[in-house]
């Protein structure tokens, strides 16, 4: 949600800059700008549209420029234009300022800053912190950069340039991330740790409530109260091929592709002689009644997938949406833990959810697939997925690493509950069955099925069990990148309203790869196809009947793993269609990759 960056050093900011911000397109892609010193000067670039149009807009200019900041956007206040783009100059363009959060207390800011003559020029609550800083009578820019954290409230992680210091930066966070890389180029800010590789040698993760003071020779860390802090370095593991395209159109592409991968990378980390599996409070596991899984979007779904897999190991599974978690009316349970999923790390809700669980003295466990994130910091336990960097906003190679953590998570505490020596080689055994299997997967159908969904109003996804986790999944991946109205539903449940829209323009796409709901499902397939709808069958069983157009075949695995496959072609689907529809499967419409604001 938004992406910073942040340079100063002998390198062209311009450049680097652009660069970066390419990187971190994927955070927010509705407008872009940069502004760097030039003969003393702020000079300020922004344009609505992706960061293409930016480096157009920059053409010639800012050729000499060594310091600077840039920001791309995900709106939130204020539409997508070049008004409101980042970043922001104070009235009398004395600071230049770019935020990612949300400024809560703006319009009371802006109300009094308006009261004393101040003129914005934007409709976004980010505006009112570089007319702040301009109106601040403390003595250093220091202490102004210091006393936002008492002005502001809400998320922010702010990057800020002073006109009369030139190459220097200064940055604020809280609640929102912000990295600082070092090269010996110079320094760099950045809201994620991709937009650093290739660029710098080592970076430091911005603790809670810091100001980062940072020129062309140094970094300078300061707490609220601007005592010095110690400044250690994490060396950068990440390299270009981990992030780049490689020989691939779309990064969603290449991140399906990488799903065997990653649930090998996954279960190899889950094996529970090493890390993180000894670190889990194994007194609590071994009597715990109660997991509550929380998570949003796709990682819910993942979450979703593991219930029926824990009901499965007799292990009561409740899975909550972040965003109503937080507001919920708490209920305390005896010997209960939670689980948060979250690839980024990052998500708002997520976050927050998790502080609410800890105020409760619930055990936090996270599931994640970024070391570096926020939600590492404040967790209890972590297991982290070992998906690699998923930079498309659709999630697919996490998804498939989060259930795979899940299934081992869940063994482990059957075992621990069942006094059992837990063995989960034999999962690993069977998770490697169904890497295989999707190694040689050559996705049949699939391109003729998008091709019937790109011209189609309306398509159901349904499925029974664990196949209505991946019906959710398949769904939301669907309309996220092709904008095509997509439902999932209990197969049960079709008759009992959502039958009345079923007709001759409706695709029903059927996922049944559970043994004992086989037979169910076909009278429903019936029911469907007796009302003209075009009927698609996802399933590893042999099947004839006049009643269904089209057989998605997925090879078999175990069937409590089936999951993990039936997936696969329907990421596959989604992506296929987004494309023959012309849409940009990595840069959805209205949407970016980590939801960093509630
Ligand atoms: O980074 P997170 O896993 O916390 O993100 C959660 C959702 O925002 C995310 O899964 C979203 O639903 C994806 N775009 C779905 O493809």
């Amino acid at each position: 949600m938004c992406g910073i960056i942040g340079y100063v050093g002998n390198r062209s900011a311009k450049l680097e800059i652009l660069e970066g911000l390419k990187m971190l397109e994927y955070r927010g892609y509705d407008s872009a700008g940069i502004c760097c010193f030039e003969k003393g000067e702020l000079k300020l670039i922004k344009k609505k549209g992706k960061v293409d149009a930016l480096k157009y807009a920059c053409n010639e200019q800012l050729k000499d420029a060594h310091c600077g900041i840039g920001h791309t956007r995900w709106a939130t206040h204020g539409n997508p234009s070049d008004k409101n783009a980042h970043p922001f100059l104070s009235e009398n363009n004395s600071v230049a300022i770019v935020h990612n959060g949300i400024i809560e207390n703006f319009e009371m800011l802006k109300g009094n800053l308006q009261k004393q003559g101040v003129r914005f020029r934007s409709e976004t609550d980010s505006e009112v912190i570089a007319q702040l800083l301009q109106k601040s009578k403390c003595e250093s820019e220091l202490k102004k950069v210091q006393e936002l954290f008492s002005k502001l409230s809400g998320s922010f992680a702010i990057a800020i340039l002073f006109k009369g210091l030139e190459n220097q930066i200064f940055a604020i966070k809280k609640n929102s991330p912000l990295i600082v890389g070092k090269s010996k180029d110079g320094f760099y800010l950045s809201s994620d740790v991709n937009a650093l590789v290739d660029k710098t040698t080592e970076y430091r993760i911005m603790e809670e409530n810091e100001i980062v003071w940072i020129d062309n020779q140094d970094c300078y860390v300061f707490d609220a109260n601007l005592q010095a802090k110690e400044i250690t370095y994490t060396p950068m593991n990440l390299t270009k091929e981990d992030i780049s395209i490689g020989a691939f159109e779309h990064y969603m592409h290449k991140e399906i592709m990488q799903v065997p991968t990653a649930i090998k990378l996954t279960i190899n980390e889950c094996e529970p002689m090493v890390n993180p599996y000894t670190k889990l409070p194994k007194e609590i596991l071994k009597d715990l009644k109660h997991i509550t899984i929380i998570g949003c979007g796709t990682a819910f779904n993942a979450g979703m997938t593991a219930q029926h897999y824990a009901r499965e190991r007799d292990l009561i599974v409740d899975c909550v949406y972040a965003s109503e978690y937080r507001y919920r009316k708490f209920l305390s349970q005896d010997n209960e833990i939670c689980v948060f999923i979250s690839q980024s790390g990052e998500t708002a809700d997520t976050i927050e959810a998790l502080k609410i669980a800890k105020s409760h003295n619930i055990p936090c466990i996270v599931i994640t697939n970024v070391a570096t994130s926020t939600i590492n910091k404040l967790a209890d336990y972590v297991i982290p997925t070992k998906a690699g960097p998923e930079i498309a906003v659709a999630s697919t190679k996490a998804y498939n690493a989060q259930i795979t953590a899940l299934f081992a998570l869940i063994d482990y505490i059957y075992c621990l509950k069942n006094k059992i020596n837990c063995r989960t080689c034999i999962l690993k055994d069977k998770l490697y069955d169904v890497v295989k299997k999707l190694e040689n997967y050559s996705f049949n159908n699939i391109d003729e099925l998008a091709e019937i969904l790109k011209d189609t109003e309306r398509v159901f996804f349904i499925g029974r069990g664990v196949d209505y986790a991946t019906s959710q999944e398949a769904s939301l991946k669907l309309k996220e990148i092709s904008n095509i109205h997509s439902e999932s539903l209990y197969t049960g449940e079709l008759k009992h309203g959502t039958l009345a829209l079923i007709d001759h323009s409706t695709v029903v796409i059927v996922i049944s790869t559970q043994k004992n709901l086989f037979d169910k499902t076909m009278n429903s397939i019936y029911e469907i196809k007796a009302r003209g709808a075009k009927v698609v069958l996802v399933t590893q069983f042999e099947v004839e009947s006049d009643a269904i157009d089209m057989i998605i075949k997925i090879p078999c695995t175990d069937q409590m793993l089936m999951a993990e496959i039936s997936i696969y072609p329907l990421q596959m689907l989604a992506y296929k269609t987004a494309v023959l529809k012309g849409l940009d499967p990595d840069k959805p419409r209205n949407l970016a990759k980590s939801v960093t604001v509630e």
